[in-house]
């Protein structure tokens, strides 16, 4: 293992985790743990930047904090080889971001697509946590200096941000990052420039009713979404009811151009086979969408009926999720307080 490199990622404990937060980021978390230094976060300080009557009050997130971390242990996340732990517990997420505050300009913040998504026509009304929300998440990822995200598309241009954070700060700061001996690498910066780790064949899901809106924990109809949660019987009438076209499926990738609800489909079936959209072409191309969704069906049934049956085993014990969640706090603390106390020096704060 190179201990160099530091994966973190967050997944928001908003509710009703579903299969593209699963293909798109889970099971890639699951996937980095033989090669990085994890940190897997419950980031539940992101998921009240929303109005409360949109999160749902104080006893469905803890409720969604539990299932984030069931969902991370179900999925294969070892928490005592790695971290998993929920942000509020860690007083390093709040502070670093303030700094971040500072760093961040208001021309970075008013280009983030996912805040104009989010606050919609009513930008007066939106909190100022939804508006700094990507400097929070970049004081997620650079608390620990990681080196490596793993996100799904949407999540590209804050990973972009916390790149042009970092640089900031390294640049401001560089007289006093020399002086205090906190150079790290080659350039002599503070804090890494962080990798996105974006792709495979699920980097966006997209809804199973609408091939052109990405699978959302929000989208009020629950046809568009296969849920982590969801039983045998679920998982098949979403699938066999999911939008297609008229056309047999394409022998070619490039047939699939055009063509958003087969491609989704398509690349479903290849992030949860472990292939590639090719193969599966190979395998189901020039065949109708029926026998295509039979397979589709029993292939998800498979992969995602044990996740979601140990998902419910281990929130019906909350006590050992918190204490799961309580000893990685731990440990997280212990390498955050360090950023903090550097960060502190490099600042000028007096401590
Ligand atoms: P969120 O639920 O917004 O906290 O997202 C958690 C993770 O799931 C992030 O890495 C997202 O990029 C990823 N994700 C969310 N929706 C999708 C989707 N439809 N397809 C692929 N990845 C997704
Ligand atoms: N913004 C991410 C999302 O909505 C969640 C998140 C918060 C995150 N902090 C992070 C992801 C740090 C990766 C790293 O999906």
């Amino acid at each position: 293992m190179n201990v160099q490199q530091r994966v973190f990622s967050g997944v928001q404990p908003t509710g009703n985790l579903h299969l593209g937060n699963y293909l798109g980021a889970i099971k890639r978390f699951a996937e980095l743990q033989d090669s990085f230094d994890c940190i897997y976060c419950v980031v539940d300080m992101h998921a009240i930047t929303p109005d409360m009557r949109v999160w749902g009050g104080p006893s469905e997130l803890s409720r969604n904090i539990r299932e984030v971390t069931a969902a991370y242990l179900a999925a294969g996340i070892d928490p005592t080889r790695h971290i998993v732990f929920n942000q509020s517990q860690v007083s390093g997420h709040a502070e670093l971001a303030w700094v971040f505050n500072c760093v961040s300009r208001l021309g970075w913040l008013n280009r983030m697509t996912q805040f104009k998504e989010k606050a919609g026509k009513d930008r007066e009304n939106a909190s100022v946590g939804l508006y700094a929300y990507p400097n929070l998440m970049a004081a997620d990822i650079l608390l620990y200096h990681a080196t490596h995200v793993p996100v799904g598309e949407d999540q590209k241009q804050h990973i972009e941000l916390t790149r042009d954070i970092a640089q900031k700060f390294n640049n401001d700061f560089a007289e006093s990052i020399a002086a205090n001996g906190l150079g790290r690498g080659e350039e002599g910066g503070y804090f890494p420039l962080t990798e996105p780790l974006i792709g495979g064949p699920a980097a966006r899901v997209m809804s199973l009713r609408d091939g052109s809106k990405k699978m959302s924990k929000s989208d009020p109809s629950d046809l568009s979404r296969i849920n982590l949660t969801d039983d045998a019987d679920a998982v098949a009438s979403k699938i066999r009811k999911a939008k297609t076209d008229p056309e047999p499926l394409p022998t070619e990738l490039d047939g699939l151009k055009g063509r958003p609800e087969a491609e989704n489909l398509v690349g479903i079936y290849a992030a949860l086979s472990g292939s590639g959209k090719e193969e599966v072409l190979a395998n189901y191309g020039g065949g109708q969408f029926s026998t295509f969704k039979g397979a589709l069906v029993e292939l998800a049934v498979e992969k995602l009926g044990p996740i979601g049956n140990e998902m419910k085993r281990l929130v019906a014990d909350p006590g050992h999720i918190d204490a799961v969640l309580r000893d990685g706090a731990e440990r997280a603390r212990a390498i955050a307080d360090v950023t903090m106390r550097q960060v502190k020096d490099i600042v000028g704060f007096v401590r």
